[in-house]
């Protein structure tokens, strides 16, 4: 094998989903139903998904966020995780990709679980702020990366002591340490490291990842 061929990494991870996620659980019909309607397939792979599974539930989350909905793939991962008490909110800003994704969590069967909200993302969190009434102990951020910086200081007004913080596409294939990349989304996920470096509130790290999805990474942090 090619280390450095992105067939061989998508055929690993072909070969790990099989093996380590259930024909019933893999959701391929879920990705399915976003193509057919139209929506890009940017949602986190299968094995990454489940990961996010893994990560909640170790975390013993029962009030999630997630900022960037899509078709809800990964919040179907994520829900999964929660106890029969557990909720978590998602928020998309088109209004297609959220009911799409309304729809898929209503088959997955965890609509009750599930609060699909649309709008900015930024203007959700600030009535959330305002709002005072909701918080959350894990946060999965995963939508336009130029403003994950200004999600990250959102998000910490409406996080518990102890909660875990999750940002994908840090990495971007390398544009992550480009001075001008042509990912833009590389200064984004910068900015995203440098604030996160800056802050004594939180203790961070950052895997790069291969995989379907290409050469990206995931970002971690907790509130310490
Ligand atoms: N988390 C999904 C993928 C999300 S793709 C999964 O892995 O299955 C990024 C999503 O963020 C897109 O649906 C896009 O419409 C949404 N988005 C982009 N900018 C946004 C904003 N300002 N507020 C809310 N959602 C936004
Ligand atoms: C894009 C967004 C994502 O969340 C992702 O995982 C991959 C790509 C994008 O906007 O291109
Ligand atoms: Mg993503």
């Amino acid at each position: 094998m090619d280390p450095v061929d992105p067939q061989g990494w998508s055929e690993v991870d072909d070969f790990l989903a099989e093996q380590l996620i259930g024909d019933a659980d893999r959701l391929d019909w879920v990705l399915a139903h976003n193509h057919s309607n139209g929506l890009p397939s940017i949602d986190v792979s299968a094995v990454q998904g489940k990961m996010l599974m893994l990560l909640a539930r170790m975390a013993r989350a029962k009030r999630i966020l997630e900022i960037g909905t899509l078709g809800g793939f990964s919040t179907i991962w994520l829900a999964r995780a929660l106890p029969p008490e557990g909720r978590l909110v998602t928020l998309e800003l088109k209004s297609h990709h959220a009911a799409v994704a309304q729809d898929n969590i209503a088959k997955a069967g965890l609509a009750d679980f599930v609060d699909v909200r649309q709008g900015n993302a930024n203007d959700s969190l600030n009535a959330m702020i305002e709002g005072k009434k909701e918080s959350f102990d894990l946060v999965f951020v995963d939508a336009d990366k130029g403003g994950y910086a200004d999600y990250f200081e959102k998000v910490m007004q409406l996080a518990e002591p102890g909660a875990t913080l999750i940002f994908d596409n840090v990495v971007r294939h390398g544009a992550v340490i480009e001075d001008a990349p042509k990912d833009k989304s590389g200064l984004g996920a910068r900015g995203l490291v440098e604030a996160i470096a800056a802050d004594e509130r939180v203790t961070a790290t950052a895997v790069q990842t291969v995989g379907s999805k290409g050469w990206d990474g995931f970002l971690i942090a907790h509130l310490v």
